[in-house]
């Protein structure tokens, strides 16, 4: 076990994640020993209330860190070891733009799957760039895991900015999320297994679930268990959404009639916007998207708490105790942690975040599911597409697990996603109209390149602080 102790970054410092990022280290400082955190972000105002419920947090319970919140490069750059991205270029207005535009032409509007991810994609392409030389202008061998959406896209621009940079990695928290909800149907949790996946980031299928201990794969008897109780497991779902703002209770019923569908493997729940897109797109309206969801939910829930515990000024003795809940054993990791968050809504994003932190420090060689070059990991697939696959990941490398070949239908959307992607990013690079309407021309959800065109002169209006200048 490691003794180092090491320095974080948040990027992102703002975002409603980041309360939840903070606790989790503070409950796992054992395992991971840190001697800095620091939030990053260029709205004061939001890292604020975060950066102050941090202070009340570690004050009391991680003796001896150094914590601060800055919207100064320098100070949140040096000396870092690890760099925990989750930014939103535009911020949440810009995420109604991407959700609400589409809805104008009775299309889906989603902040990472058709039309609105890939106008998110030319926002973030640019701000990740950026931030990732300003990160390496300070701390050439940081880690650095980003979360920031669309994961896919800035995945494919990262990859050919930055090419040899090995240790610049882009995740995703849904396959994860996808595990979760379906291994203890066969009493099964996540660390039991290694998973076979691929696919593109928000596009992808878990194939096999192999037994870490025997080699045995539980896909077989997961699929068989879902066909042979789909009744009872349908209610069981059904049962468990809390309203019709459960976006994510409505997401894994809708995720079980694809299974039902399709039931030869476990596929990622973004895959329904491309295969069920009428159904998607009823699901909201142009006066209300998933963004007036995280609008009232989340962001008030995860803001109000922050607000409440730096107006108090403790957590100890309150309600919002964590005495509980931290300095596990020197080997803990996530399983040793119950999952009930103090406030609601908390899912694996930080979790897996640190689950990955912890493999490669310790060179646990545990697997993380994780966006690298496709090189022949699914052999009848681009070379060049940034696949997300399960990868065993250690202090020095990740080692993908090989897929072999993919079938044809999941063949036929992936190259129809990844031309898309591609021909965005080349879009953003060259500054290119005519690669910019291929793009969205491209994408299964727009298809049309009338609807194309008026999309993306929707979209340079709303993004004109944003976007570059097509020409
Ligand atoms: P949010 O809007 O609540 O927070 C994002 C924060 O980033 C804000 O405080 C904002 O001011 C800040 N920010 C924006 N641009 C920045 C920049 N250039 N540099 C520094 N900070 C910047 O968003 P959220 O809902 O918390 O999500 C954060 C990000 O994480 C989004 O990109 C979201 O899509 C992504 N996300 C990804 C996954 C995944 O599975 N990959 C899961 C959850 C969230
Ligand atoms: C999942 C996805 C993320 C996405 C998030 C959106 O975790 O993997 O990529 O950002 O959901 O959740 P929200 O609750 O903000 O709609
Ligand atoms: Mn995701």
């Amino acid at each position: 076990m490691s003794k180092k102790k090491y320095s974080v970054v948040i990027c992102g410092g703002g975002s409603t994640y980041t309360p939840d990022m903070m606790e989790l280290l503070c409950m796992l400082q054992k395992a991971f020993p840190l001697k800095k955190v620091v939030l990053y972000d260029i709205d004061e105002e939001r890292q604020r209330i975060v950066g102050e419920f941090g202070k009340v947090m570690f004050k009391e319970y991680y003796e001896g860190l150094e914590y601060y919140y800055t919207t100064n490069k320098e100070d949140a750059f040096q000396d870092v070891d690890f760099a925990f991205v989750q930014i939103r270029a535009g911020g949440m207005d810009q995420r109604n733009n991407d959700e609400k535009i589409p809805y104008k032409y009775n299309t889906i509007g989603q902040e990472t799957c058709g039309p609105g991810g890939l106008a998110y994609g030319v926002r973030s392409v640019i701000q990740m760039i950026q931030l990732v030389k300003d990160i390496r202008q300070y701390s050439q061998d940081a880690w650095i895991i980003n979360y920031s959406n669309p994961a896919a896209i800035v995945a494919e621009a990262t990859k050919r900015v930055f090419p040899n940079d090995k240790r610049l990695i882009n995740i995703c928290d849904m396959p994860t999320s996808v595990l979760d909800a379906y291994l203890p149907l066969i009493g099964l949790k996540r660390s039991d297994i290694q998973p076979v996946y691929f696919g593109l980031n928000h596009f992808g299928w878990f194939t096999r679930l192999i037994d870490r201990q025997t080699g045995y794969d539980h896909m077989p008897d997961l699929l068989k268990y879902v066909q042979d109780n789909y009744e009872q497991i349908h209610q069981q779902f059904k049962n468990k959404i809390t309203g019709p703002d459960d976006h994510w209770g409505i997401t894994f019923l809708n995720h079980l009639e694809m299974m039902r569908d399709f039931p030869y493997s476990l596929p990622n729940t973004y895959n329904l916007y491309y295969l069920y897109p009428n159904k998607s797109l009823e699901h909201y309206s142009i006066n209300r998207t998933r963004y007036d969801e995280v609008i009232e939910g989340r962001e008030t829930t995860v803001f109000q708490y922050c607000k409440q515990v730096a107006e108090l000024g403790k957590m100890k003795g309150t309600k919002y105790d964590l005495s509980h809940r931290i300095n596990l054993k020197d080997n803990a990791t996530t399983d040793d942690i119950d999952s009930q968050t103090v406030y609601a809504d908390n899912d694996v994003h930080a979790a897996y975040l640190v689950e990955l932190v912890l493999s490669i420090i310790n060179n646990k060689q545990d697997f993380g599911l994780v966006m690298v070059k496709n090189d022949g990991i699914c052999k009848n697939l681009d070379n060049d597409m940034m696949l997300e696959v399960s990868c065993l990941v250690g202090a020095n490398e990740l080692m993908p697990l090989q897929v072999g070949e993919v079938p044809a239908f999941e063949k036929g959307l992936l190259e129809n996603q990844y031309a898309c992607e591609k021909l965005l990013v080349d879009a953003i690079f060259e500054r290119n109209d005519l690669k910019l309407l291929q793009a969205f021309t491209e994408n299964r959800i727009v298809r049309d390149a009338d609807l194309a065109k008026k999309l993306i002169k929707d979209f340079k209006e709303a993004n004109k602080d944003y976007w570059p200048n097509f020409k």
